[in-house]
């Protein structure tokens, strides 16, 4: 299978995201250009470490390697095991010319790259993304960090890698409940821009979640093309970067409202929030009853979670879920904007959200459980 190449474009910093089979046994020679000595500090999970590392290591060659394990799980993105990992760095006397690798998902990804842009004021870093999430999504960008007792990602910094390298192979051995919540954030490229990708995933998505390599290939790079191209425009979510967060102020306020735990992944509370986001753009008259529908049905057939009744466990009332998405990080003057949607393909950003609208969608949802 060949190799896709995307181009982040940001200048100075802009960098290449690789995207195929194989890439992991030729590691070394695809990030050597970039080292001043051949060596590499990986940050993984212990899940990846155990699965993948020893290919890691063989595929790096002739470049060395000194690895961390932290344990597997969205609780390892805070402090604890954030100080670890740069004490850690520290003792391996990584020096600013040096580079560290992500390898995992995007709990690795972001807590990896915070580390790294706060290590020594700025270290390069490489994304090697092992699930679907991190490679359609958390690896390109450079958002990095971990998070708060307040919410999600509230203290990170913008840390642009050096180079992703996406190796489809390594989906592989992704449990298929990770699969399909990576799933919603491809399903979420096409929602907010590109409706023709949202009918080829309605028509392919199938073919995606049971191993077809072209299909989750070409699935990846074309998710990675918009998100490129966002990026390139809006590096620091001054506005259109924006988008990329449909579906997550619902789903960020339930990831908080389930305690960051397997109750739901990140990527199942943007499915989820993705349902709410166009149901509440036909409340508010910008779309026909049809388009939630779709948008529902497609997320069904994927045998994805689609609705609050999705979630086992309690969960707070429509005032206490309203006050967590008032912790969203588009907040703006206390004003919350969210990503409306006019049609598939069609999303735009709104702070014209009447609170009784919202609380009347969370009402009707909740009472649905
Ligand atoms: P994750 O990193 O926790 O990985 C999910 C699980 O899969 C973990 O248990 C991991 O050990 C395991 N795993 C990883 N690769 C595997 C493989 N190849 N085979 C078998 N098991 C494997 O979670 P995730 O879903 O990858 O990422 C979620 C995180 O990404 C959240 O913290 C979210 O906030 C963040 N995120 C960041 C951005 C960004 O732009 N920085 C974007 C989206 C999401
Ligand atoms: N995942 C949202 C962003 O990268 O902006």
């Amino acid at each position: 299978m060949s190799v896709e190449q995307v181009r982040v474009e940001l200048g100075a910093r802009a960098y290449e995201v690789r995207i195929g089979a194989g890439l992991l046994a030729r590691a070394g020679a695809e990030i050597a250009p970039l080292l001043r000595r051949p060596r590499v500090a990986v940050i993984t999970d212990e899940t990846v470490a155990a699965l993948h590392l020893d290919r890691l290591r063989e595929g790096l060659g002739g470049v060395a390697m000194t690895a961390l394990a932290l344990p597997a799980g969205e609780a390892t993105k805070g402090w604890p095991q954030l100080t670890r990992t740069v004490e850690w760095l520290l003792a391996e006397r990584i020096e600013r010319s040096d580079l560290v690798v992500a390898f995992g998902g995007g709990v690795i990804g972001d807590l990896a790259g915070f580390a790294a842009a706060v290590l020594r004021r700025g270290v390069r870093f490489v994304q090697i993304p092992t699930t679907l999430l991190a490679q359609v999504d958390s690896s390109v960008g450079g958002k990095t960090g971990i998070n708060s007792h307040h919410g999600k990602n509230l203290i990170g910094a913008f840390h642009q890698p050096s180079l992703v390298l996406a190796d489809i192979d390594l989906l592989a051995t992704l449990p298929p409940r990770d699969l399909l919540a990576g799933y919603g954030e491809v399903v979420k490229y096409g929602l907010l821009g590109d409706a023709r990708f949202f009918e080829w995933l309605e028509r392919h998505g199938p073919a995606l979640a049971a191993g077809d390599t072209a299909v989750r290939a070409r699935a990846v790079t074309r998710s990675v093309e918009m998100k490129a191209a966002i990026v390139a425009r809006d590096e620091t979510e001054e506005g259109e970067r924006a988008l990329l967060n449909l579906g997550h102020t619902f789903g960020h306020a339930l990831e908080s409202a389930t305690g960051y735990s397997a109750r739901l992944l990140h990527g199942e509370g943007v499915a989820i929030g993705c349902a709410l986001a166009f149901e509440l753009s036909q409340r508010l008259g910008l779309c026909s009853q049809e388009v939630p529908s779709r948008v529902r049905a497609h997320l069904r057939a994927m045998g994805m979670k689609v609705d609050l009744a999705d979630i086992a466990g309690d969960l707070p009332g429509p005032d206490a879920l309203m006050a967590l998405m008032a912790q969203d990080k588009k907040v703006r003057d206390g004003q919350l904007r969210f990503i409306l949607a006019r049609g598939i393909g069609e999303a735009f950003v709104s702070a014209d959200v009447p609170a009784d609208v919202l609380r009347g969608l969370l009402v009707t949802a909740l009472a649905a459980r």
